[in-house]
């Protein structure tokens, strides 16, 4: 009735950005990321280890209302598992939980891991992934290692709206630097912030509909290790992301100063011909991708600009797996 489970973050270079389903966290598009090693969670799920549902991050109890993911996940598992008992949840990440670290995704990939597995589950990949996805949307791509994409599928009941494998970690050490502006939890979380966009920025349907050709190329530039076509497919995609957002109304603003001031400064650092590019996701702090031989001078230039409060590296990273007590 107790087992561990460890995952790793992933950051998107093809957005997920809206949802055809809120209540299944079914995508109106796929997206494409890369897990990366470095920034994982790892959790412990006992049934019947507490009175009541009870989740534990970095040693500190969350009240109820922060339970709500998860609770999505233990749900369907005990449901499916004919248990009725309670779940202690204990977790631990080694990164500032919701600052649009991804910690949403490694975190209920290893919760999905963990609780079925306690639950006497073996849950093959696919469905793994499919019951991730009902906690976070972007956990089902934490599933898998290396090169991922989910495929939005088309079913109603979301059985084909999965993650699956494209590259190995080892197929391309293309490394991550997460520039850390800002270690607080955002103000408008992922759903709100999706649900807010769709209803009333003009500019969702654009983004959209820019998905499918931007998975294409997307695809083939991480197949053939083509740094400048990724370049290109990631700025866009993570600029339409943002440009729909900002356009909602109220607006949506995730970006700081300081966080264009990294944009800014990776974009003269490639002018000047240093292979590099960014993305951002709903939060101030900007990820930064590289071949492992510019880290340096990467680490030194964004190190040394204004609010980076700490610099991450991480390196192309492996799927979820059970870790023995
Ligand atoms: O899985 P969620 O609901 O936390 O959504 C994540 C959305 C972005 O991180 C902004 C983009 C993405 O594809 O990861």
């Amino acid at each position: 009735m107790r087992a561990t489970a460890r995952a790793c973050a992933n950051i998107a270079f093809v957005k997920y950005w809206g949802k055809r389903d809120p209540a299944l966290n079914l995508p109106a598009a796929g997206s494409l990321s890369l897990t990366l090693d470095g920034l994982h969670t790892t959790t412990t799920v006992s049934f019947g280890g507490a009175a009541e549902d009870t989740l534990v991050v970095d040693g500190a109890e969350l009240p109820p209302r922060a339970l709500r993911k998860a609770q999505v996940v233990l749900d369907l598992v005990r449901r499916q598992a004919g248990l009725e008992l309670p779940a202690l949840v204990e977790s631990q990440n080694s990164f500032p939980t919701g600052a649009g670290l991804a910690s949403s995704a490694s975190g209920l990939a290893a919760l999905a891991l963990a609780s079925s597995a306690a639950a006497g589950l073996r849950l093959p990949p696919e469905a793994l992934s499919v019951l991730a996805r009902r906690g976070s949307g972007s956990a089902c791509r934490s599933v898998f290692g290396g090169f991922v994409e989910w495929r939005a599928g088309v079913r109603a009941d979301g059985s084909d709206s999965h993650a699956v494998p494209l590259c190995p970690p080892e197929h391309w050490d293309l490394r991550a630097l997460v520039v850390v502006l800002s270690e607080e939890p955002k103000a408008v979380g992922s759903t709100r912030g999706m649900l807010a966009t769709a209803q009333s920025s003009p500019f969702q349907p654009a983004f959209v509909a820019s998905v499918d050709g931007d998975l294409a190329e997307a695809r083939r530039a991480v197949a053939e290790r083509d740094l400048g076509a990724l370049t290109r497919v990631a700025e866009r995609s993570c600029l339409r992301m943002h440009g729909a957002m900002m356009a909602a109304d109220p607006p949506l603003i995730y970006l700081r100063p300081e966080s264009w001031a990294v944009i800014r400064a990776v974009r003269e650092l490639r002018g000047a011909g240093l292979p590099v590019f960014f993305t951002a996701d709903a939060g101030p702090n900007v990820k930064v991708f590289h071949p492992p031989e510019v880290g340096r001078e990467l680490r030194q230039t964004l190190g040394a600009l204004p609010g980076v409060s700490r610099l991450i590296e991480a390196r192309p990273g492996p799927g979820a797996s059970l870790v023995e007590p």
